[in-house]
């Protein structure tokens, strides 16, 4: 970086020197250690981000099974809840589908440890194939559990403690590594993507994949702004300061890009097909609440300790992040203001610490090395009078975020929960799905989210916990 651009004017030294007066900034002398671990540690590239910088191999040898299992799932397969004339077509192949696995030996996953693509591929596949599995299957009666076979479930299990990573379907499988280039002379980006497994067969699926992926890309101008906020010699001289202050204002941009990338759903996801096609295939073991008897995994020992809630944007390690970065207390360990509510105090506070189950590992050891760095930006905003409107901002972009997030959350999940799946007309697949309402309608109270939490509760409770970093500056 130039440095003269990190050189204010001296209108603004004259500002930023006042204020460095005014602040305490003794606490931050202190340079972060120098041997910090390299993004590459943490499996971040300096160009994709959190994906890999190139589409995961195929597997092969004895692991070819699965991915042919998975090749033909979608033309095979429908939702066991869905009575439509479509869905009946496929019940045959479905059935044969699914036996298959039955008979399926359990496969040694060992010669895939060196390789960490190749245990993400095993992964993404193995947890697409037990998802279709349990998710095609005829609808059981309400007190019995769905049997993942051990062919499936040993060797997920087995590589999903490689990776650290949950057991079941995640935002990895379905976004991080669910793409190939559709350039293969091109680098990956958002628009050389092409996400290739989709439960439904729809553009909107596809679209809905790919606006996460856009997010996670906006996010990586952000990582860059962290690491350099951490690497920064010392907090202490105009020069630093004036950079953290312009840096929050970029990171504000950033969080607007990514407000506005989510809105641009609304334009490609059609929210019936997201509710009805895509969502119950995303279901994970306790989507039905506590009580209901979820999934076993067949030859896994305390099968029921798994984490296997499905895959959320909620497990994006971009917008954790930047909750730790700008210290958004979630778990309302800090006493801030305003005091929070009686529903936030209710809501699920655990929730983004659980998400964090189902990153790969490194990822979630990136998060862990943000955690602990000793730098609050919030603290140093807190002393450096010149830093306190900078940070509130980007604090109040993320406010903006959650709100507008949860209107899509509202229109895509809990309006639609009261919706009737004919409403959709002109859709064939949508045509006779009156049983899986029926059955999604008898889940009554809340409309829940992954893992079972009550949705509205929590996304609240995030928005609120976001507003409550800010410092009062202008709020
Ligand atoms: C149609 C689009 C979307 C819908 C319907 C939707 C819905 C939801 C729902 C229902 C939750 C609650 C937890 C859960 O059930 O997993 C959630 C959480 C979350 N979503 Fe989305 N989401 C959408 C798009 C996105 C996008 C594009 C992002 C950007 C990365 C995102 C980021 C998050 C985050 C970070 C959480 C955790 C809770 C929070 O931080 O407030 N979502 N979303």
């Amino acid at each position: 970086m130039n440095v003269i651009d990190l050189l204010p004017s001296p209108h603004q030294y004259f500002t930023l020197a006042v204020c460095l007066l005014q602040s305490t900034v003794a606490d931050y002398r202190k340079p972060v250690e120098r041997q910090r671990p390299s993004p590459i540690d943490y499996d971040i590239d300096v160009h994709t981000g959190f994906f890999p910088r190139q589409p995961l191999p195929r597997l092969t040898g004895p692991y070819a099974v699965w991915e042919l299992a998975l090749e033909e799932a979608a033309e095979k397969l429908s939702l066991g809840e869905d009575d439509s004339e479509d869905a009946l077509a496929k019940r045959g192949t479905g059935e044969l589908w699914r036996s298959q696995m039955l008979s399926w030996p359990v496969i040694d996953t060992e010669p895939l440890e060196r390789n960490l693509r190749l245990l993400q591929r095993a992964h993404l596949v193995l947890a697409w194939l037990v998802h279709y599995y349990v998710h095609s299957a005829p609808p059981a009666a309400e007190d019995v559990a769905s049997v993942v076979p051990k062919s499936l479930a040993i060797p997920l299990v087995a590589v999903s403690r490689h990776l650290g990573i949950a057991p079941v379907l995640t935002f990895a499988d379905t976004v991080l590594w669910n793409w190939d280039l559709v350039d293969a002379s091109l680098p990956a980006s958002v628009d050389n993507m092409r996400f290739v497994n989709l439960f439904s067969g729809t553009e909107d699926e596809r679209n809905f994949y790919t606006t996460s992926a856009r997010a996670e890309f906006r996010g990586i101008e952000m990582l860059r702004i962290i690491d350099e906020y951490n690497n920064l010699p010392n907090l202490t001289d105009l020069t630093s300061i004036s950079k953290v202050a312009r840096d929050l204002g970029r990171l504000t941009g950033i969080i607007n890009d990514i407000s506005d990338i989510i809105q641009g759903v609304r334009a490609v996801v059609d929210p019936h097909v997201f509710y009805w096609d895509l969502r119950p295939w995303f279901e994970g073991s306790d989507a039905k609440g506590p009580s209901a008897p979820g999934w076993i995994y067949e030859g896994v020992p305390n099968s029921g300790e798994l984490d296997l809630s499905g895959p959320s944007a909620g497990q994006s390690s971009v917008m954790h992040a930047l909750d730790i970065f700008l210290d958004i207390d979630h778990k309302l360990r800090q006493r801030r203001y305003p005091a929070p509510s009686d529903a936030n105090k209710r809501a699920d506070h655990g929730f983004m610490d659980r998400m964090r189950r189902y990153m790969p590992g490194k990822h979630r050891d990136y998060l862990s090395s943000l955690a602990a760095t000793p730098r609050s930006i919030r603290e140093l905003a807190q002393r450096t009078p010149a830093l306190r409107e900078p940070y509130d901002s980007a604090v109040m972009a993320l406010k903006r975020l959650r709100d507008l997030h949860m209107r899509i959350a509202c229109l895509y999940v809990v309006t639609m929960s009261r919706s009737t799946p004919n409403a959709h007309a002109g859709c064939p697949v949508a045509s006779t799905m009156d049983r899986l309402q029926a059955s999604r309608a008898a889940g009554k109270g809340p409309v829940r989210g992954t893992g079972g939490n009550e949705l509205s509760l929590l996304l609240k409770a995030g928005r609120d916990a976001t507003r409550r970093a800010a410092l009062g500056s202008r709020v």
